[in-house]
């Protein structure tokens, strides 16, 4: 195989592909000649994703889309059905829809709480579900996103950092659960990403306590991109992964070292 085109012949699906790290990541896959589905809520996002994942097509990878939510049951079935209608098989799933939503704890709805809940975790769990029957036959793995929330905790995201740190032990579960069937679960955990996700929510900080992020930041104040993660994803997800199951892996620029 081209050590280039690690997803030649690979079918893949990507939730939250139409923005940040999931959008980087489908560029990156089908340029590594993978066969990539996203899927989003956000058309417009999944429009321009498409585009700028074929804008290159030498790879011999293609990208499309479908629209809904990871969040609603029937939707999520009804996807991976389709997928295996079209492609005939499945060999990596890459979970990366998510919401993020700051607040102090007081000031925290349930509606909010359960909200960010449905998409992040629930959301993944059900992906996970209804990939895993294909991906015990393929073989293939699954790369959730998990966040540096989940394993250290960040002030005023208690629904966020909780419905990551139930990724974290979703996919350490799945990994073991899984095992002598070969199929690998691994997760990303970003921190500090420059992303919609987190320049909006900049936007969205205001009467909250800033200086109980001093120590979530590097000393340059230096972010990371998208393709940051979308390269460690790609690795996760390519047989260059093989040996790796049941990893949570920093992309945060060093910051919770
Ligand atoms: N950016 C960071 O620094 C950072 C840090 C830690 C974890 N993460 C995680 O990485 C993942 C990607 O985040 P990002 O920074 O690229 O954010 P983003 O906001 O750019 O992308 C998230 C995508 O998820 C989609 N989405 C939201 N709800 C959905 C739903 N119900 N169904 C389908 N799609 C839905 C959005 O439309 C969006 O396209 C998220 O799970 C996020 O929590 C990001």
């Amino acid at each position: 195989m081209n050590p280039a085109l690690r997803f030649a012949e690979k079918t893949v699906i990507v939730t939250g592909a139409a923005s940040g790290i999931g959008q980087a990541t489908v560029v990156r896959l089908v340029s590594e000649g993978g066969n990539v589905i996203g899927v989003d809520t956000n058309e417009g996002g999944l429009n321009e994703t498409v585009t700028k994942a074929t804008a290159n097509a030498a790879s011999g990878g293609k990208a499309r889309y479908m629209l809904g939510s990871v969040a609603d049951e029937a939707t999520v079935k009804k996807i991976v059905a389709d997928v295996i209608a079209a492609e005939g098989r499945l060999d990596v799933l890459v979970n990366m829809a998510g919401i993020l939503r700051s607040q102090a704890t007081t000031e925290t709805s349930l509606d909010l709480f359960q909200a960010v809940l449905n998409v992040n975790l629930i959301g993944t769990f059900l992906f996970c579900r209804e990939a895993l029957p294909h991906l015990l036959k393929s073989r293939g793995n699954i790369v959730n996103a998990a966040s540096t929330s989940s394993l250290f905790g960040h002030p005023y995201m208690a629904a966020y950092a909780a419905s990551k740190g139930g990724v974290f032990a979703l996919t350490r579960t799945l990994a073991w659960e899984y095992m002598k069937q070969g199929v690998r679960v691994n997760a990303v955990a970003p921190g500090g990403i420059v992303t919609p996700m987190t320049v909006e929510q900049g936007g969205r900080m205001d009467g909250l306590d800033l200086s109980l992020f001093a120590h979530l930041s590097r000393p340059d104040r230096a972010f990371g991109q998208p393709e940051h993660v979308a390269a460690v994803i790609a690795m996760l997800a390519s047989a260059d992964g093989g040996h790796m199951t049941g990893e949570v892996v920093k992309v945060d620029g060093g910051v919770h070292n």
